[in-house]
């Protein structure tokens, strides 16, 4: 078995921890498999490496290959500045409808955390990607929009704002939220997860976040019955849905997170909480992350170009490693990906990592982008 990825380097660290990482990936799936199955890998060009030898950032090749791709990996991209387009990861995400974005949260033994016991969480967040108040669609206090549409809210609709309001529209679609949730449901199936919980602040904004909440409900009973049934059902079956307003997440994930394995929401309670949950097991440093449509699943590290620290040998590539074990157990190749997770495992906990983490571990060696990745190979 032969699985193309499609990669884009990427900007900054992007060359470094690619070199560091791509060899930890295919010693993994060298060693699970023995030359079995193995990976295509297809360089595709984005960001500043694409502008020096084509003119442009987003070159249209690249984009032809990924609408018709399956699996992608990307390194961090700059926001070019200037460039007529906000950012290029929003545009690849948009432009191709990639509306989960995935986060796995998990602790690694010997990184330092705020709480008492980060091992207690393993979930995975899924956060709704295109719509909510990220649609932007707002309008400055006191522009000619804002005060055309405060208008029309107080003559049309009898609402009471306030006319020198700044104002934002959020809009959250069934089609959208059961798309959302359908996924995080088969996840859960897919992979022998338990729970799937709805977080939403639906008591307060009843029509947009309680909306959500309902029609999460609702593709559970029309497309999963007998298979996953409500909390409160009674009854017991692979995998339990329930919901919870967003406040009182939080504080659960802190005092019971053994209890919650699959979170499915809106954009913005997503964004909140996927870097909390990576906080609370010792910040975002090996945090791995997929944006997900129908058919292409594009994986990612969830931080950026780091430029203070590129091409000096420093940069930490787990994140990069762990997104690339996620690529891994989404294309059919699960051994490989837990012989990644086991050997991250025991070098983080031996102390020999790169300088982001040995701050957080302490008596820790500080090593090199290079031997970090050598070393994970080592281990597997
Ligand atoms: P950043 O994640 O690049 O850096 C934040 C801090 O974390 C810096 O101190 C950096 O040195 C450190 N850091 C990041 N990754 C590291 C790694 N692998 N190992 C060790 N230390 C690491 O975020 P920042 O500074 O806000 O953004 C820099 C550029 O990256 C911007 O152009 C931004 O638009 C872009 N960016 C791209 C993302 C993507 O492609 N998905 C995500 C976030 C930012």
């Amino acid at each position: 078995m032969q699985k193309t990825v499609y990669y884009i380097e990427g900007d900054g660290i992007g060359p470094e921890v690619w070199a560091a990482g791509r060899p930890v990936l295919d010693a993994a799936v060298q060693k699970a498999y023995g030359g079995e199955r193995r990976i295509e890998w297809v360089e595709l060009l984005a960001g500043e490496k694409a502008h020096r030898e084509t003119g442009e950032y987003l070159p249209g090749a690249t984009m032809q290959a990924l609408r018709g791709a399956q699996l992608a990996m990307k390194g961090p991209l700059t926001t070019p500045v200037g460039q007529g387009f906000r950012s290029l990861n929003v545009t690849l995400r948009q432009t191709l409808d990639l509306y989960a974005c995935i986060r796995p949260i998990r602790h690694f033994k010997g990184v330092e955390s705020p709480v008492k016991h980060p091992d207690a969480v393993d979930m995975v967040v899924f956060r709704e990607n295109t719509e909510d108040v990220y649609a932007g669609i707002e309008y400055a206090a006191g522009s000619p929009e804002a005060r055309r549409l405060l208008e029309f809210l107080r003559d049309e609709l009898g609402a009471n704002v306030d006319a020198a309001a700044g104002v934002g529209v959020k809009p959250i679609t069934e089609h959208c939220s059961k798309r959302l949730v359908r996924k995080a449901i088969t996840h859960a199936l897919d992979t022998g997860r338990s729970s799937v919980t709805l977080v939403h602040k639906g008591n307060i904004m009843k029509y947009t976040e309680g909306a959500f909440r309902g029609w999460g409900y609702e593709v559970a009973a029309e497309e999963f019955a007998g298979r996953v049934v409500t909390e409160d059902s009674g009854q017991s079956a692979d995998v339990v849905i329930n919901d919870r307003i967003a406040d009182a997440m939080f504080q659960n994930a802190l005092m019971y997170p053994e209890q919650y394995d699959v979170l499915a929401t809106t954009n913005l309670n997503g964004d909140y909480l996927s870097d909390a949950l990576a906080a609370q097991v010792g910040g975002l440093g090996l945090a791995p992350g997929v944006n997900m449509g129908d058919t292409l699943a594009f994986f990612e590290p969830t931080h950026g170009t780091a430029p203070t620290i590129a091409g000096k040998d420093k940069a930490n590539p787990g994140s990069l490693i762990l997104s690339g074990a996620m690529m891994l157990e989404h294309a059919g190749m699960p051994e490989a990906a837990a012989l990644i997770h086991a050997s991250m495992d025991k070098v983080v906990s031996s102390g020999r990592v790169t300088v982001d983490l040995a701050s957080q571990i302490p008596g820790a060696t500080t090593i090199g982008c290079a031997a970090f990745g050598h070393l994970l190979g080592e281990h597997l």
